[in-house]
């Protein structure tokens, strides 16, 4: 395996642990704020990072590869409100899409088809995550300034189970 390929994928497993640790984050902050649906849809959307991470770990074992993992940067903690929560939740999204995208086109300059097959997973899997964030963001620009519309949302995403798209 190319090496800039291989130190590629140990960054990406850090990233995906900084997104697990970001909405791990968001999970308390909303807990604190007394909206539990939010609070378990983020807990959730953490575990699933650390799927992710788990992903690419266990490809670099099956490549032959004693991975190198790359340090966790520390999430934020305080949050504008849920908008403002969401709002980093959908942008951090976003830059994982970067990542996994430049990601694939390392693997393509270095000829690396096996990469590329579980890149092409990542990459739906990144636009499911950007339609999700992105669509929760948006419902709650809409129900802005009404408390009871957002305890209607909080208890449709508190209704989310596991994990609500393919792997
Ligand atoms: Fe693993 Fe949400 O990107």
């Amino acid at each position: 395996m190319h090496e800039d390929v291989r130190a590629a994928l140990e960054q990406q497993v850090g990233n995906e642990f900084h997104a697990a640790h970001t909405y791990l984050s968001m999970s308390g902050y909303f807990e604190k704020q007394n909206l539990p649906g939010f609070a378990s849809w983020m807990r959730a959307q953490s575990e699933e990072e650390i799927e992710h991470a788990m992903k690419l770990f266990d490809f670099l074992v099956d490549r032959g590869v004693a991975p190198e993992l790359p340090g966790i940067a520390k999430p934020h903690h305080a949050f504008d409100g849920p908008v403002a929560a969401f709002a980093e939740a959908f942008a951090h999204e976003q830059g994982v899409t970067q990542q996994i995208h430049r990601l694939y086109e390392l693997s393509l300059e270095h000829k690396d088809y096996t990469a590329q097959v579980l890149l092409q997973w990542f990459i739906s899997e990144q636009l499911e995550e950007e339609k999700l964030t992105g669509g929760i963001l948006e419902r709650l620009k809409m129900v802005e300034g009404s408390k009871s519309a957002l305890l209607i949302l909080d208890a449709e995403l508190g209704s989310r189970q596991g994990d609500e798209h393919a792997h």
